[in-house]
């Protein structure tokens, strides 16, 4: 069975969609490890719930992004890792982590990219940014990590409406309910399943 590490900074709604899928059997694979970055996130608490190890390895305590991931990039070979999932990291990854983990290497982003992605598009600044530009349409995308902020090869979008009274809360809620938490287990799936073929920074989904 694949095995999966997730990365986390905070409350781990998406890590939960991840480990309610793989219960339900939507997802064949496992989660081996979480990851946080931060001591406080919630995201380890639903690891401990849920029996997943979860452990945190604090930017905070390195100076140099270089051995954070050092740090990182043994731990997750020491776990043999086949899949890792940002699912709310919120440390950039160099070119020497993305490259260990070539295509290996999954986020979801709260936008359609490359609408509004990128250095310093994370959390609500996305939503206010969306609501501030007046577009109609938003929504979340799944995308394989490289070393470009937001500029991986696309697996999977999905479009949410903005209405006229939302505020970037009900928005970011909307998003994440009907766009990151169906779309995030989607990509897993498919990544599982072998279906995900990059060819010059752009995936080809195989057909059943
Ligand atoms: C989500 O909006 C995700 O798109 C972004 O960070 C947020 C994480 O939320 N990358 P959670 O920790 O999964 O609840």
């Amino acid at each position: 069975m694949l095995k999966i590490g997730v990365l986390v900074s905070g409350g781990g709604t998406n890590l939960q969609a991840i480990i309610n899928n793989i219960k339900k059997g939507y997802i064949n694979a496992e989660i081996v490890t979480v990851v946080s970055s931060r001591k406080d996130a919630f995201a380890l608490k639903r690891a401990e719930e849920n029996n997943i190890e979860a452990v945190c390895i604090s930017r905070k305590s390195f100076d140099l992004l270089e051995n954070y991931e050092k740090t990182l990039i043994s731990y997750f070979e020491s776990k043999n890792i086949d899949l890792i999932v940002l699912a709310g990291f919120m440390s950039i990854l160099s070119k020497n982590f993305v490259r260990t983990f070539e295509n290996k290497i999954i986020n979801i982003h709260p936008s359609l990219i490359p609408s509004f992605c990128g250095k310093g598009y994370y959390g609500l600044k996305v939503h206010e940014a969306v609501i501030k530009r007046g577009v109609k349409v938003t929504g979340a995308t799944v995308h394989f990590v490289n070393e470009n902020a937001d500029e991986g090869p696309i697996i999977l979008q999905k479009p949410i409406e903005v209405y006229s009274s939302d505020t970037p809360e009900i928005l970011q809620k909307r998003v994440m309910e009907n766009a990151e938490w169906i779309i995030l287990p989607e990509a897993i799936k498919l990544f599982c399943e072998n279906k995900i073929v990059v060819e010059n920074n752009i995936t080809i989904i195989k057909e059943n």
